[in-house]
């Protein structure tokens, strides 16, 4: 890299902070974003790379800080000078009226008028700002005392490290709000949970609270956090005479605020708004259980004065749980892109929450268990604002004894192949590679480096591939073309060419990496490995009945029974011919059969690009001469091979002190180990 001086270095990372700042403003905040998320990543990895240079430009509001960081033992205290209080609860319209009479009558006379808001279902934190920036943030805990979990609320895009202020900045500004986690990103979370085997999270603000109390801020920093921020703490250097002009001074520092709130000239005004914001529930991207009711001249609140938990100046109108009864019809089961089958109630269908809802998730069979759940109940539904909705319990008193008790199935329902239950996970998988409801896995396993190893067919690659119906089966990878690939996102001419290159360089893979790129339930790389060695043909295989299979070293009834049944199905016999055609090696060629010795036990590391060579093709040599080759270094590699423009594998290499061939050494190296039958010296 070129190397600049510090001063111009300098001036570019203040360059680019801001600029990374605002767009998380324009992403986060006001939700009108202005470039794409590449365009987004360069600019964070550009400054990070200064940042690396020049360590003396690490500064604690940078934005590349988000990332999270190492992580704690434990979290400090965090003491407000200003207690986090907390609100009363009204539940209907005369409780409302009363307090306003309350209020009225303490102030006597004096004119006042009321700021409505969402009350959002989060998490309450403060945010500490001295002289602009960001410095530390808690959690409520009592109210006087809290947790610090600064590195965790760094990780929220949307809560600026440094307040965007044209004029002075005030010495110190603390800000309130909520953190919360959207419904999108927790249906994903949970859905990303479910499929690992972990308990899903009840609810967003669970999820949200989870993740703030995560002692490692990397773990924060991938979840899907955000805040709206609408009261202030202890304040110096800045006067506001409103809440209408909190929330507009909010704004303009760059912190998101609610999506709408009613400026309110009476409590009749309020009641109207309470109805319009019950209407948009579900139209904001967080829960929202109801509104909060606020006096707007904060001249006012010292008169007003507080209880001993609670402001007499604000109250909270809560909204009716969204719950209804209803009939569970049946149970179904849904494969997921894992392989995770999830149990779905079919229902009657109810209105709830403005929609009706006709099927509702029962996460697992152990939840279906907990809550006794039987086929026939009458069951209470709840839908939490989520999408989905949700099985409470059963209504007991209904049960008639005719309820039917439900179990997973032992087959998939799409594949027919038998469900697995691992240990340690409440989920219920279908292992079958080949399972329709997977196939973006199957695809990404196809390439992946133990398999056909298709560099540049990653995760985004493949599901777009199999979004837009491209790619059905393995076979349709060897008819794709550089000008469709070319279209996808974050695919260019350069990266398309490069993709269809190695797409096509596969054909000429070894048998056993085609053997495990199928997928076969139960055979792993060691196994496909072992069978390409003994039956050295793919139509050996095919044919084989289950005793010959077993006959073969490793292969017991599961795996050979299982090799039976796959290719005994119509579609692997489809998928097996368009390979062909495609010009898929389906032999272990003379010299694969006859694998070297020289190199064995010996094992690579292959980085930058080869001139003379591609890099499958290197690949292959050293297996072929009994090497093998590892995708990273550690001090058990032997060779680094470092090509063209090598990437950090080679300062691994240095540093573990591994040997670094050029490819002119590893050529030298190959020739000598093709030719004789032992290593040479270097
Ligand atoms: S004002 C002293 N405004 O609800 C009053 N609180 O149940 C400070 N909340 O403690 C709170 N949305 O954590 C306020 N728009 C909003 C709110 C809100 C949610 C939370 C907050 C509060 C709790 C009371």
């Amino acid at each position: 890299m070129m190397k600049r001086d510090i001063t111009e270095a300098a001036r570019r990372a203040a360059e680019l902070r801001a600029e990374i700042e605002r767009h998380n403003r324009l992403y986060y905040a006001e939700a009108r974003p202005e470039i794409s998320d590449y365009d987004f990543d360069m600019l964070l990895k550009e400054l990070e790379a200064l940042e690396k240079d020049f360590p003396a430009l690490m500064a604690p509001d940078s934005p590349t800080q988000r990332v999270g960081g190492a992580p704690l033992s434990g979290f400090e205290s965090i003491t407000y000078s200003k207690p986090m209080m907390s609100l009363s609860n009204v539940y209907s319209k005369d409780e409302l009226r009363a307090f306003d009479e309350r209020v009225r009558k303490i102030l006597g006379k004096t004119a006042f008028t009321y700021v409505l808001e969402p009350k959002i279902d989060g998490v309450a934190v403060s945010l500490r700002y001295e002289k602009g920036i960001f410095t530390v943030g808690g959690t409520r805990g009592d109210g006087r005392t809290g947790d610090n979990i600064t590195a965790n609320l760094k990780t929220i895009r949307s809560i600026p490290l440094k307040l965007h202020h044209a004029g002075n900045m005030p010495e110190l500004l603390e800000v309130r709000g909520e953190v919360y986690m959207d419904r999108k990103g927790f249906q994903e979370l949970n859905r990303e949970r479910e499929e690992a085997g972990l308990e899903p999270f009840a609810n967003p603000r669970n999820a949200a609270a989870g993740s703030l109390k995560q002692l490692d801020s990397r773990v924060a920093a991938r979840r899907p956090l955000n805040a709206v921020l609408y009261a202030a703490g202890e304040v110096r250097g800045l006067v506001t005479r409103s809440q209408a002009e909190l929330l507009a001074q909010l704004r303009e520092f760059g912190f998101p605020t609610a999506p709408r709130t009613w400026n309110c000239s009476d409590i009749e005004a309020v009641l109207a708004g309470l109805d319009e914001l019950e209407g948009m529930r579900h139209d904001f991207p967080f829960e929202m259980d109801g509104g909060v009711i606020k006096i707007n001249e904060f001249g006012l609140y010292e008169e007003l004065g507080a209880t001993a938990k609670s402001p007499r100046w604000a109250i909270a109108y809560k909204y009716e749980p969204e719950q209804a009864e209803t009939v569970l019809l049946g149970i179904t089961v849904q494969v997921g892109r894992t392989g995770v089958l999830t149990p779905v109630a079919e229902l009657e269908p109810v209105l709830v929450a403005g929609s009706t809802v006709s099927r509702a998730t029962l996460h697992n069979e152990e939840e279906i268990a907990r809550k006794d759940i039987r086929i026939g109940d009458r069951v209470l539904i709840e839908k939490a604002g989520e999408v989905i909705p949700a099985v409470v319990k059963v209504n007991l008193d209904a049960r008639t004894g005719r309820e039917k008790k439900f179990s997973m199935p032992a087959q998939c329902p799409v594949c027919g192949e038998p469900t697995v239950k691992r240990e340690a996970e409440v989920a219920r998988r279908c292992i079958n590679m080949q399972c329709p409801a997977q196939l973006k896995n199957w695809i990404r396993h196809f390439g992946s480096r133990d398999a056909m190893d298709i560099e540049g067919l990653g995760v985004t690659l493949t599901e777009q591939l199999v979004d837009r119906g491209m790619v059905k089966t393995p076979a349709d990878l060897y008819r794709l073309k550089q000008e469709d690939i070319a279209e996808l996102e974050r695919m260019g001419p350069r990266s398309a060419a490069s993709l269809v290159r190695a797409i096509q360089e596969s054909r000429g893979q070894n048998l056993w990496r085609l053997i495990h790129a199928l997928g076969i339930p139960h055979v792993g790389a060691g196994s496909a490995r072992t069978l390409a060695g003994e039956l050295h043909t793919l139509d050996r295989l095919m044919s084989a009945t289950a005793n010959e299979l077993e006959a073969v070293r490793d292969v017991g009834a599961v795996v050979a029974q299982s090799i039976t049944s796959f290719f005994s199905r119509r579609d692997t016999r489809e998928l097996i011919a368009r390979l062909k055609d495609a010009g898929v090696n389906m032999e272990s060629g003379e010299d694969a059969q006859a694998a070297g010795t020289a190199l064995a036990g010996k094992t690579f590391v292959l980085t930058g690009t080869l001139k003379n060579q591609t890099r499958n093709q290197a690949v292959e040599r050293i297996r072929r001469a009994g090497g093998a080759v590892s995708g990273s270094v550690s001090k058990n590699t032997d060779y680094v091979v470092a090509g063209e423009s090598p990437g950090s594998k080679y300062e691994a290499a240095l540093k573990h002190k591994v040997k670094i061939l050029d490819e002119e050494a590893f050529t030298v190296l190959m020739e000598a180990a093709e030719g004789v039958q032992k290593e040479p010296d270097l």
